[in-house]
């Protein structure tokens, strides 16, 4: 069977074609996994601006499809599987009209797909073995727009249940139990900006630029050059450990619930009572952004292995643009391997986080998500889908 996978819930215009064959043993070879990135349109507002990215979505699907269909060889496409929501609705309803289209034209089934649900199942998505192209394309097709593709053959991984899923991107901060493939409980979420966005404010904050998290996350990982660098006497001096200090919100309480909207109010408290000097100085920028990041990494890694505890689960899994981030992944790893969860239950392969480009908005995972809903007939006929911008897992 070969699905042809949609995605553009926010400003990634994400299009795969994904083989998968053996029913019962599944295994799934990408045969295109294109990303058309819209960051270079939305760096100069700090996040994204709704409206452009919808008319880049649509201006870019056709040729995306276009690059998809001739790299997978044009394939007879069996399934279309498209994300519904949640996300921005201007940009998901331009994916779901596309794949209706495509249904209509092409007689084929039609399955809706979560996004959330889709950052959950790219943990399936194994490592990638081939070599990751991130180009500049030139062609006039792509003015401007970085693409990356890949082709890998996927073996299947496993997750065992019941599992904690924790999803980290710029628009979601969910806390979820996952009984079954299909069956969730959310058992927290933001009450504010998530983790994403809060990465995203504070790097604008300091001036850093969009996409935050990401250029936070190589600012704070440049760290020896720079403090050796250091000669800042405010902020370089002998057993000086950070200047600036923030909070962990909502980090004892008993919830799952999470709030990160104080933490960048704080960012900006702090940076207006610091000299021009100290503000625009590197030591102050990294201090901050390095206290952020440990912030967010903190909060979320405490409520996620209570939940794990509380539930007595054999897998935690991340998911979402904020589990690209190397520190956040490390700091995991070990805590997850210190708990008391994992000598009971866990076990070796209970901690999951997906591939670094699969943590991302792709549509691979998209594909994937299909997969298993069209396993359990949750196929639909094109007239019958509809963009859902507040869609929850359930
Ligand atoms: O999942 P995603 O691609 O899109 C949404 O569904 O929102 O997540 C995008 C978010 C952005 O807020 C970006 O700042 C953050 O993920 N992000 C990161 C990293 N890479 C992307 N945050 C921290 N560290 C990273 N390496
Ligand atoms: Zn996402």
């Amino acid at each position: 069977m070969i699905i042809l996978a949609i995605e553009t819930s926010c400003d990634d215009t994400c299009l795969a074609i994904v083989k998968v064959s053996n029913k019962t043993r599944p295994r799934f070879k990408i045969l295109s996994n294109i990303i058309s990135s819209q960051v270079k349109i939305h760096k100069k507002w700090g996040g994204i601006y709704p409206a452009l990215a919808k008319r880049e979505h649509q201006r870019n699907l056709p040729l995306v499809l276009k690059r998809a269909l001739k790299e997978a060889k044009s394939p007879k496409i069996d399934l279309i599987a498209v994300t519904i929501g949640p996300g921005l609705e201007p940009c998901l309803w331009v994916g779901v009209n596309f794949a209706k289209a495509l249904a209509y034209f092409w007689n084929l089934p039609i399955v809706p797909i979560n996004h959330i649900e889709s950052h959950i199942l790219a943990n399936l998505l194994p490592p990638i073995r081939s070599k990751l192209k991130i180009e500049n394309q030139k062609s006039p097709d792509f003015v401007g727009i970085p693409t990356c593709r890949e082709k890998v053959k996927i073996k299947n991984k496993k997750i065992e249940f019941p599992a904690i899923c924790l999803i980290v991107s710029g628009g979601h901060t969910q806390l979820i139990l996952m009984k079954d493939f299909g069956k969730y409980k959310i058992l927290g979420e933001i009450r504010d900006d998530v983790a994403g966005e809060c990465f995203d404010k504070v790097a604008r904050i300091l001036g850093l630029g969009y996409p935050g998290g990401l250029i936070i996350e190589a600012l704070v990982s440049m760290k020896s050059k720079v403090s050796r660098q250091s000669r800042d006497p405010d902020l370089s001096g002998k057993n000086q450990k950070s200047k600036v200090s923030l909070p962990r919100p909502m980090i004892h309480q008993k919830n799952y619930d999470f709030s990160f909207s104080g933490l960048k109010t704080a960012v900006l408290y702090n940076f207006k009572t610091q000299s021009p000097k100290i503000r625009k100085s590197k030591e102050y920028i990294r201090e901050t952004a390095k206290e952020v990041q440990q912030a967010i990494i903190e909060v979320l890694i405490r409520k996620t292995i209570k939940a794990a505890k509380e539930f007595k689960v054999k897998s935690i899994i991340l998911g979402g643009g904020v589990a690209a981030n190397d520190e956040l992944r490390k700091q995991f790893r070990s805590n997850v391997s210190l708990s008391q969860i994992f000598k009971e239950n866990l076990g070796r392969q209970g901690f999951l986080v997906p591939p670094k480009i699969f943590c991302t908005d792709n549509a691979a995972m998209v594909a994937l998500a299909g997969y298993y809903h069209w396993l359990r007939q949750k196929k639909k006929n094109w007239k019958d889908i509809e963009a859902k911008a507040n869609l929850r897992l359930e």
